[in-house]
């Protein structure tokens, strides 16, 4: 009898090895780094807000309790999935300025400018943020604008305590170099010659100013008196922004991309990121092969989720960049008979060498800082999305007055074919610096159906680990039957084809694993690393509850009710 008791009760309760359960709530959940901007989100939601108020409010409390990748000053991907089954994806992505050209980035004898797309005025993009939510609430918001910004604006009036993530990343040297660069930015993330302790209050005056005018009009950032500050700013500086780059942004709705992987339907973000055509492409190389047979990071299954990451970043490479200024084979790049082709090279027991896995031949032509949330309101409402000054603090710039940062996302263009970028990531032609150009992005916010319902959303900051991120949390849910919240704490790897080499998470494999992949030829990065930050949702089939998983590598909070 004992005996099967025991028996019961080891089949009726799931196995969570070392990790929480997801956060459980009835109608709605908030899922982002910040425990302050969750919050709010959450409580735009009791107010009667939808999902997309949420996101907008959410996004603004980042810009002030997030400066490293929160921003005004930056731009980002949002995928939305209405109740009623209807989606589109905003593009608010920044794009070159006017006077941006292809070899801006070299010098006369074809180097590359140390750091001149990376920090200060000649790094940013046209800033996308603003007018991306102020779409996003056109086309779907029910609460007053000005109710949505006012969370933000009376954190950056009345000050937010610190939390120990905020503290320690603006400890970070490379940032603080950077920041005391500039001196407004200096101004302004330090406290008496040092930098904020966790708790302490941190105050911004001139960026509750600005969110106060965004409140009333958010046209101001483009052609007010924001606009002006950035750029007499500019001007002062030789800096690249323009009142026309300005006046003439626009973001753009876009369809996203449609796959299936195992009997759930994928939703996400078409280009300019890369990230949904490589994420669909690894799940179409991936699914002739069990994992869950293999075994959760058994050699043969990180072999070949390698193999296949390896591949899909060569094609990355070469194919991907902004498809309103070039032809880029999304159609066949998500072929599944492509996937077939390309995965025909790969060998069972061997690694492949990268030099020799050049990008395929698909069918042609058819006509450190991010931050991700994801949301879902009562009505079933879904929205997540990535945004980003690209690195931490972005360029560092502060715009005088304004009180915030502008993006450093021009590195994601190729400054010079074949020579990596930030992140390492090798990039071509198709991805050229032009005028009004949105650099390609690894961003990939993504929606999992079964059955024609949610089953899940994700999406992570990470750079070029971000599409790899968001695969290995999908195989964990629908190959390892992980739930959400196992599914996002697992260690995670990385590969982009070059350098050819793994990088890894604290811990994560096995001596015995180690050395099985070493003797298949693969090589490691020397230390590990933290990869992503992939806050996501998940939906309970049976109940239709709300499960909540934030990622434990950045300190952030899933809040439901
Ligand atoms: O759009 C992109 O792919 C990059 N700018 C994202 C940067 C990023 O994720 C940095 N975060 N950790």
């Amino acid at each position: 009898m004992k005996k099967l008791i025991a028996l019961i009760l080891f089949i009726s309760i799931p196995l969570n090895a070392a990790s929480r359960l997801p956060v459980r709530a009835k109608h709605v959940m908030v899922a982002s780094v910040d425990s302050i901007a969750s919050r709010v989100g959450a409580d735009v939601m009791k107010r009667g807000g939808n999902a997309v108020d949420a996101a907008i409010a959410v996004a603004l409390t980042l810009a002030v309790t997030w400066p490293e990748a929160g921003n005004l000053g930056g731009g980002g991907s949002m995928l939305l999935r209405n109740a009623d089954g209807t989606e589109e994806a905003i593009d608010y992505r920044e794009r070159a300025p006017l006077s941006a050209t292809r070899d801006m980035y070299l010098d006369a004898t074809g180097n590359i400018i140390k750091d001149a797309s990376l920090v200060g005025y000649q790094a940013s993009g046209v800033p996308g943020t603003v007018a991306g939510l102020t779409l996003a609430h056109k086309r779907h918001g029910k609460l007053p604008w000005a109710d949505l910004v006012e969370p933000a604006r009376k954190l950056a009036a009345e000050g937010f305590p610190v939390s120990e993530y905020l503290a320690r990343s603006l400890t970070v040297k490379r940032t603080m170099e950077r920041l005391q660069k500039f001196p407004e930015s200096w101004r302004i993330y330090e406290r008496n010659g040092r930098s904020y302790e966790a708790g302490e209050t941190f105050v911004q005056p001139e960026l509750a100013a600005t969110l106060a005018r965004i409140q009333k009009d958010p046209s101001d950032f483009y052609r007010g008196e924001t606009a002006r500050s950035i750029i007499t700013d500019m001007q002062a500086h030789g800096g690249n922004l323009t009142a026309d780059d300005l006046s003439r942004y626009q973001p753009t709705i876009r369809t996203p991309l449609h796959s299936t992987y195992r009997g759930y339907e994928i939703i996400t973000m078409p280009p300019p990121s890369s990230g949904g055509v490589a994420l669909i492409e690894m799940l179409n190389m991936l699914e002739p092969y069990d994992l869950g047979a293999m075994g959760w990071h058994s050699s043969e299954e990180v072999h070949t989720i390698v193999e296949v990451m390896r591949r899909a970043y060569a094609d990355r490479a070469k194919f991907l960049g902004d498809t309103d200024f070039v032809t880029v084979p999304v159609k066949g790049l998500m072929a599944r008979s492509y996937a077939e082709q390309r995965r025909k090279d790969i060998d069972a027991v061997h690694a492949s060498d990268s030099k020799a896995v050049a990008a395929g031949e698909p069918t042609r032509y058819e006509s450190p800082q991010t931050t991700h949330f994801t949301i879902i309101d009562a009505d079933g409402n879904v929205v997540t999305s990535t945004y980003t000054l690209n690195e931490s603090y972005g360029s560092a710039v502060t715009v005088p007055g304004a009180g915030f940062l502008l993006n450093d996302e021009m590195d994601d263009f190729t400054s010079k074919p074949g020579v990596p970028n930030t992140y390492g990531l090798i990039q071509g032609e198709a991805n050229a610096v032009a005028a009004q150009k949105r650099p390609l992005s690894s961003m990939t916010p993504t929606i999992v159906l079964k059955d024609g319902k949610v089953a899940f959303a994700t999406g992570s900051p990470g750079g070029g680990t971000i599409i790899n991120t968001v695969l290995q949390v999908i195989v964990n849910v629908i190959d390892f039957k992980m739930n959400i919240q196992q599914a996002v704490d697992e260690p995670r790897f990385h590969h982009q084809w070059l350098p050819d080499k793994i990088s890894w998470e604290p811990f994560e494999f096995s001596r015995d694993t180690n050395d099985a992949l070493v003797k298949m030829g693969y090589v490691f990065a020397e230390k590990p690393d933290s990869l992503g930050d992939a806050e996501s949702i998940a939906v309970d089939p049976k109940t239709g509850d709300r499960l909540g998983a934030s990622d434990p590598r950045r300190g952030g909070m899933a809040v439901g009710w």
